[in-house]
């Protein structure tokens, strides 16, 4: 890779898992942890993350004066050689400029999302909490409850990975799998999914991350342009106590994928300035 910046790719095989939801969101901890940031989104017919950073762009624009990445969409042509060669491009230019690069992908299969995999350094696949999540990454057996063999995303990280090494780069990747959307109720069933992830986790090497819990303020951000993490003195929006938890969740989450790392000069105590330092929360 051309560039210095660390790569981060949001990815599941899955869609609707929370990838784009999850990547804004990374994107943001990182500018308020003072990187410099680039984006990209492999998914641009569907644009989530490309509206999403417009909307965030329109909203700074008419004052609120918010932190943006340099974003930049590869939009699928009939011509996939030209796709391929104007992501590469868009990734050396933004490597060479950024201390980080989150890429976004689809939740299907595509040549150009293969591709973005294999410049993952970071791996994050957002899981909702369900097994029907969960067979995208390993067969579960219905009698004895226990992983028969990897899935097909699993074969594909691994393919991208082989894809990697013949460009001759070192394959390192660390490969985290996020429960999102996780219920306070259903005791049983996170139960179940911890352990199988368990079991999944060792047989295929991921590591896996504390977790999201379901909350209508995801939803609600997008059009703003905000993340749960510009809540608060920076855009004068409440906190209510569910925000202040949701906000722990994603702390946790940059503590847990160790972004301090990659960002010159931060600490491992950075990621504190994500939590909640102002005001009292309305319950
Ligand atoms: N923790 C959460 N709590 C509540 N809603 C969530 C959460 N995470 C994501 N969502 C919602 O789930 C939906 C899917 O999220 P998102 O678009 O981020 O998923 P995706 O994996 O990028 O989907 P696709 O595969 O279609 O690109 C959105 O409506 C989003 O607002
Ligand atoms: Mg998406």
């Amino acid at each position: 890779m051309a560039g210095q910046a660390h790569i981060i790719v949001i990815g599941n095989e899955k869609g609707g898992t929370g990838k784009s939801t999850v990547a804004m969101h990374l994107v943001v901890a990182l500018l308020k942890m003072k990187a410099s940031v680039g984006s990209i989104d492999l998914d641009a017919r569907q644009a989530t993350l490309s509206r999403y950073v417009e909307n965030r762009r329109r909203r700074s624009d008419a004052g609120a004066s918010l932190a943006l990445p340099d974003h930049a969409a590869v939009p699928p042509t009939d011509d996939p050689a030209r796709d391929e060669a104007s992501f590469l491009e868009i990734l050396y230019r933004q490597s060479a400029l950024h201390d980080v690069v989150v890429i976004d992908t689809p939740g299907s299969d595509h040549p150009l999302s293969r591709l973005g995999h294999s410049f993952a350094q970071t791996l994050v696949t957002p899981l909702n909490d369900s097994f029907i999540d969960l067979d995208v990454l390993g067969k579960v057996d219905p009698v004895s409850m226990k992983i028969q063999r990897p899935s097909h995303y699993s074969e594909m990280v691994w393919e991208t990975k082989k894809q990697r090494a013949l460009r001759g780069e070192r394959a390192v990747v660390e490969w985290f799998v996020l429960r999102n959307r996780l219920a306070t109720l259903d005791a049983r069933n996170k139960r179940e999914m911890e352990r199988l992830l368990g079991e999944l986790s060792k047989r295929i090497g991921f590591k896996q991350l504390g977790g999201l819990g379901e909350r209508v303020i995801y939803r609600e951000l997008f059009l703003e342009g905000l993340t749960l993490l510009d809540l608060g003195s920076d855009t004068g929006l409440a906190l209510s106590l569910s925000h202040v938890a949701a906000r722990q969740e994603l702390r946790l989450l940059v503590e847990g994928l160790g972004l301090h790392r990659f960002i010159p000069g931060a600490l491992a105590g950075d990621s504190s300035t994500l939590s909640v330092t102002e005001g009292n929360p309305t319950p």
